[in-house]
């Protein structure tokens, strides 16, 4: 089955790796094959905008390109909209969610923010009648250890809350978050030792622990190989064997640094690949990402061509 057919994507990975990036490609991607796309990013300083040359985005939802929206979810506005869902009618709304105590009772309970959240992603990816606003929303998650705490929220909300329509929304969402059929995890990484590392951390907390099914890999700013395995321990033992005052000297310092990169960068992959049983697509280094959109464009057509 194709990744791009589910209906609930989470993009997860440690700070850095590329997740917002490769959230954005995807979204691209899909929305490419004729899906209307929501990208739901939770409460970040976020970077979509750049990546696509739009305005700043906010917490409503944008259209920035043909089948394809934005939002950059925060507690206040998607707990607003949740009660709203919930409450149906604006003064009452007002009445209960306005009110200093129900805030201040709200913001204290845990995992209530995370789950206005991803209760407002799910919803459009699902809701409770009706058919969704979007074929697949895709969420940018936040960093390893917020992602998964967040991602805890419904199965804890299931198993704790008192029957009503909070417990059952959140039931509904943890059925659908474990259906390898229309949801799961795309894990970011980067080709060296602490990232891969990390990811195979996280993937194990996400298939034993949480039991949300990993889908795919992505390894981000993989480097373009420029020796063979063979050629490699020879490079990398070049400058003790060349003089000080040689005139390749430079050149051999050069090509023992790239042969090691290479090295290292091929074990992470070898052992990132071993342990996580999912497809899995490498994507180079795009330069001018910031400052021009055909650099997402082409990451979006290099993932289109592996998910
Ligand atoms: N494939 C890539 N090629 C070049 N730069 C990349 C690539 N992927 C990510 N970056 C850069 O790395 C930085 C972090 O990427 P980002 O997507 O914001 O990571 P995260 O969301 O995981 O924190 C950004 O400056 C981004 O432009
Ligand atoms: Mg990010």
């Amino acid at each position: 089955m194709d990744l791009l057919d589910r209906r609930f994507l989470f993009v997860v990975g440690k700070g850095g790796v590329g997740k917002t990036t490769v959230a954005t490609g995807l979204a691209l991607a899909a929305s490419r094959r004729d899906k209307k796309v929501l990208l739901a990013l939770v409460n970040c300083k976020e970077r979509v905008s750049q990546l696509l040359d739009t305005d700043p985005i906010g917490s409503e939802i944008v259209s920035v390109r043909e089948n394809l929206d934005v939002v950059n979810m925060t507690p206040d506005a998607a707990l607003e909209e949740y009660g709203l869902m919930i409450l149906k009618v604006k003064a009452v709304f007002n009445a209960v969610f306005r009110n200093r105590l129900v805030r201040a009772f709200l913001k204290g309970t845990p995992g209530l923010e995370a789950w206005s959240m991803l209760g407002k992603a799910f919803y459009h990816a699902c809701p409770p009648r009706g058919e969704p606003d979007y074929d697949l929303v895709i969420v940018d998650a936040p960093a390893t250890g917020h992602a998964l705490d967040m991602l805890r929220v419904p199965f804890v909300i299931e198993s704790v809350a008192p029957p009503g329509l909070l417990r059952r929304d959140a039931a509904r969402a943890a059925e659908m978050f474990r259906d390898p059929e229309r949801a799961g995890a795309v894990l970011v990484t980067l080709p060296e030792y602490m990232p891969a590392s990390e990811t195979i951390e996280l993937s194990n907390a996400l298939a034993n622990e949480i039991r949300i099914p990993v889908l795919h890999l992505v390894i981000n700013r993989v480097l373009n190989v420029l020796f063979a395995e063979k050629e490699r321990p020879v490079l990398e033992t070049l400058p003790s064997d060349i003089g000080e005052d040689s005139e390749i000297r430079g050149l051999a310092v050069a090509g023992k640094r790239r042969a090691l990169r290479e090295t290292v960068q091929a074990r992470a992959v070898r052992r990132v690949c071993s342990h996580i049983d999912a497809p899995c697509s490498e994507l180079p280094y795009y330069n001018g990402l910031e400052s021009d959109t055909t650099a997402i464009e082409a990451l979006s057509e290099a993932l289109l061509r592996t998910v």
